[in-house]
C-alpha cells in the first residue's frame, strides 16, 4: 500500500519538562476526511501544532508525501501543502478581509482549480459583503469563515481545523459543516478536530479519539457511530447536558462552557 498523504509516528512532544503528546501514530491518506476527537486538554492541538512546527517534538517522525517535517520550519511546513485553522481563528485585526485572502495567497498544481478570492466569496457570500472590513470589525462567525478562506487560498494539498465551530451560533456552525462537506466532495483532504460527534461522524470517512497524549480509540465513523459507550468515555458526553445543535444533534461544546482559551492564543501562525 502507499505510503499516506501524512504519516506521523510514535510521535512524543513535551512543553518543557511536561509531556503532552506519547507515541501518537496517525495516517491520513489523500483525499480522506479524517476526525480527531477528545476531551479537553488530551493533546488534539499539541498534535496540530507538532505537525505545524509550532510545538517541537522531541521523538518520532511526521512524514508529509514522504519527506520528514520535524525540524523544518513552520513556514517551510506551510509551503510544502499544509494549512491550519487554527484554534481561536487568529485572523489580523488590522488587515481588511480582502487582504487575508490575497496575501495568503499560493498557486499549487494540487489539481482542479485554484482557491482564489472571487471562489472563497462564493462560498462565503458574507465574506464577499465584508471584504472592506477589517479582521476586527467581523463577527466571530465570519472571521471563521475568514480564518477557513484564508487557508484555502493557499491551495493546500491537507487542510487542518482546530476546532471550527467553537463558540459559533447554530446557523453558522452548519455553515462552516456545509463548506467542510463541501471541500470533501471536491477531493480535498482534511483533518478536522471537533466537539460535535455527530457532525464528524457525518462527514469523515475515520475517527481518531486522543486521550492523554495516545491514541485511545480509531476506526471508521460507523463504528463510533455504532458504540456510544465511547462517546461517554472519552468525551463525557451525558444525555441532554445542554448542548443540542439544532438538528437535534447532541455536541460536546458546553462542557467547555467557563474556559477561555485566550490565554493560549498565540500568534498567527501556520497560514502563510
Ligand atoms: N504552551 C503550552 N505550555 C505548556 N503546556 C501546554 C501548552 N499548551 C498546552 N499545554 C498543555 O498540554 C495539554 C494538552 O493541551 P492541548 O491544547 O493540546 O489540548 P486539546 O486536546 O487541544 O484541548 P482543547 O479541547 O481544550 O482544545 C494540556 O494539559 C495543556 O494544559
Ligand atoms: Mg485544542
Amino acid at each position: 500500500m502507499t505510503e499516506a498523504l501524512l504519516q506521523v509516528r510514535a510521535l512524543e512532544t513535551a512543553y518543557g519538562a511536561s509531556q503532552v503528546l506519547f507515541g501518537i501514530d496517525l495516517d491520513v491518506r489523500a483525499g480522506e476526511t479524517i476526525g480527531l476527537l477528545g476531551r479537553n486538554g488530551m493533546g488534539k492541538t499539541t498534535l496540530v501544532r507538532s505537525i505545524f512546527g509550532l510545538a517541537r517534538s522531541r521523538g518520532g517522525s511526521i512524514r508529509f508525501d514522504g519527506r520528514e517535517l520535524i525540524g523544518l520550519s513552520p513556514d517551510r511546513i506551510a509551503r510544502n501543502g499544509l494549512a491550519l485553522v487554527p484554534e481561536g481563528r487568529q485572523v489580523f485585526p488590522n488587515l481588511s478581509v480582502h487582504e487575508h485572502l490575497t496575501a495568503f495567497a499560493a498557486r499549487r498544481g494540487a489539481g482542479g482549480e485554484p482557491w482564489t478570492a472571487p471562489r472563497i466569496y462564493e462560498l462565503f457570500p458574507r465574506l464577499a459583503e465584508r471584504r472592506a472590513n477589517m479582521g476586527n470589525q467581523l463577527s466571530g462567525g465570519e472571521q471563521q469563515m475568514l480564518a477557513i478562506g484564508r487557508a484555502l487560498v493557499t491551495n493546500p494539498r491537507l487542510l487542518i481545523l482546530d476546532e471550527a465551530t467553537e463558540g459559533l451560533a447554530p446557523l453558522i456552525r452548519e455553515e462552516i459543516w456545509r463548506c467542510l462537506r463541501q471541500l470533501r466532495e471536491a477531493g480535498q483532504t482534511i483533518l478536522v478536530i471537533d466537539k460535535y460527534v455527530h457532525r464528524l461522524v457525518d462527514i469523515a470517512d475515520r475517527q481518531l479519539i486522543v486521550e492523554r497524549g495516545r491514541i485511545a480509540w480509531s476506526g471508521s465513523s460507523a463504528e463510533l457511530d455504532a458504540d456510544r459507550s465511547l462517546w461517554s468515555r472519552y468525551s463525557r458526553l451525558r444525555p441532554g447536558s445542554g448542548c443540542a445543535d439544532p438538528a437535534g444533534h447532541a455536541g460536546l461544546a458546553g462542557i467547555q462552557a467557563g474556559r477561555t482559551r485566550q490565554a493560549r492564543l498565540r500568534g498567527p501562525a501556520g497560514t502563510a
